[in-house]
């Protein structure tokens, strides 16, 4: 049941805070067990990671790529399923395959897991929402994301849950492999704050809807983010097109000189997820770029300065402030926010978009 909320994917936006703590609960402390590996073995003898999926579960990857290789340091190449499944790669039998869905139906995520089984890589991982699913059935371990039934077509809080598996499974090997820079228990603090973050991030509603009505006149928008916060101006965007039918592109902000800057002028808006992090003094100078060019700037950030010099046509939201390695969890959330109100102004079929299937059991 809808419980109060309009819509289903409204609902589960707003279940986050608690999806994503059950699913932290669910990482026991960072033991291989809750993988499914009883042998840290396993992970010992590991040297690189394949990560395969599609759609929202592929940016999740996206992001993991920047944890496996930061924290687990650990080789990590992200694939698109349907890429993946018919290109000539080079097999490495000392690859975990790990395959990222919702709803463990996705054709092309389950014909690329037989394609890496096929040239002989064995080791599999699914992260996943559905324990009954092909895609658990079919690998040799799994980690169930705690979302709980997800019932709108756009995905919310399969995305945020299958951040933490992955966050998760980064520390993990870190652990085994012997290295990690701080204490477990210390990361786990850390971590344990995301919820009531999140629970914060929901509480800015009002100002997102300011931005919704700006955006829902929109008919184009460019996203931008650096580092791990590029996979989640993908992931944005991507909910924006979805059930807003606006086209929006994701783009890594250092790209903007090289070629999309030339979209933008002042019926434009671009959004920006600047937070303090280090990176921000390179992305203070994208939001230039973008202001000299009077584009409509929409910012969400933590950065004090950027704070100070919003004016009427650069529009900033505070987030609060959590570690780096975190921020794509607490930035999320907003995007997601934005995309449903904006939706909801259209009178869009949120729940059920145009053309789209909430699992994609064919080619
Ligand atoms: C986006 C969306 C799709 C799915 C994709 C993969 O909101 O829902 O892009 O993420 O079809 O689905 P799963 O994760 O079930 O394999």
């Amino acid at each position: 049941s809808l419980e109060g909320f309009t819509h289903y994917m409204e609902k589960e936006i707003y279940e986050q805070p608690s999806a994503v703590s059950n699913t932290i609960q669910a990482l026991s402390g960072f033991a291989p067990e809750a993988y499914g590996f009883n042998a840290p073995d396993f992970f010992k003898k590991l040297n690189r990671i394949l990560i395969i999926a599609c759609g929202t579960s592929y940016y999740s990857g996206l992001v993991a790529k920047y944890w496996i290789e930061k924290i687990a340091k650990v080789h990590c190449n992200v694939e698109i399923a349907s890429e993946y499944r018919y290109r000539e790669s080079v097999p490495d039998p000392q690859c975990l395959v790990v395959a990222i869905s919702q709803s463990g139906e996705t054709a092309d995520t389950l014909a690329a897991l037989q394609h890496a089984k096929n040239q002989g890589m064995e080791m599999s991982l699914a992260i996943c929402n559905v324990a009954t699913s092909s895609l658990v059935k079919e690998t040799e371990a799994h980690f169930i994301t705690k979302a709980g039934t997800e019932i709108g077509v756009a995905s919310t809080k399969a995305f945020t849950t299958q951040l933490i598996a992955l966050y998760g499974l980064a520390v993990c090997i870190a652990d085994i492999k012997n290295r990690l820079e701080q204490s477990k228990d210390y990361i786990l603090d850390r971590l344990s704050e995301i919820p009531s973050l999140l629970k914060e991030v929901l509480s800015h509603r009002g100002a997102i809807e300011e931005w919704a009505q700006d955006f829902s006149n929109a008919l184009n928008s460019i996203y931008l983010g650096r580092g791990q916060l590029y996979p989640v101006a993908l992931e944005g965007a991507l909910k924006l097109k979805e059930i807003s039918y606006i086209h929006a592109e994701g783009y890594p902000s250092g790209e903007l000189k090289h070629g999309p800057l030339a979209l933008v002028d002042k019926m434009l808006p671009v959004l920006v997820i600047a937070p303090s992090n280090s990176l921000i003094e390179k992305v203070k100078s994208n939001i230039q770029e973008v202001k000299a060019r009077k584009g409509r700037l929409y910012v969400l950030t933590n950065d004090e300065s950027i704070l100070e010099s919003s004016t009427k046509n650069f529009h900033v939201i505070q987030l609060p402030k959590t570690h780096e390695d975190l921020e794509s969890l607490v930035y999320t959330v907003p995007l997601q926010l934005l995309a449903y109100i904006t939706a909801t102004i259209k009178g869009t079929d949120v729940d059920k978009p145009r053309n789209l299937a909430k699992s994609v059991t064919v080619e």
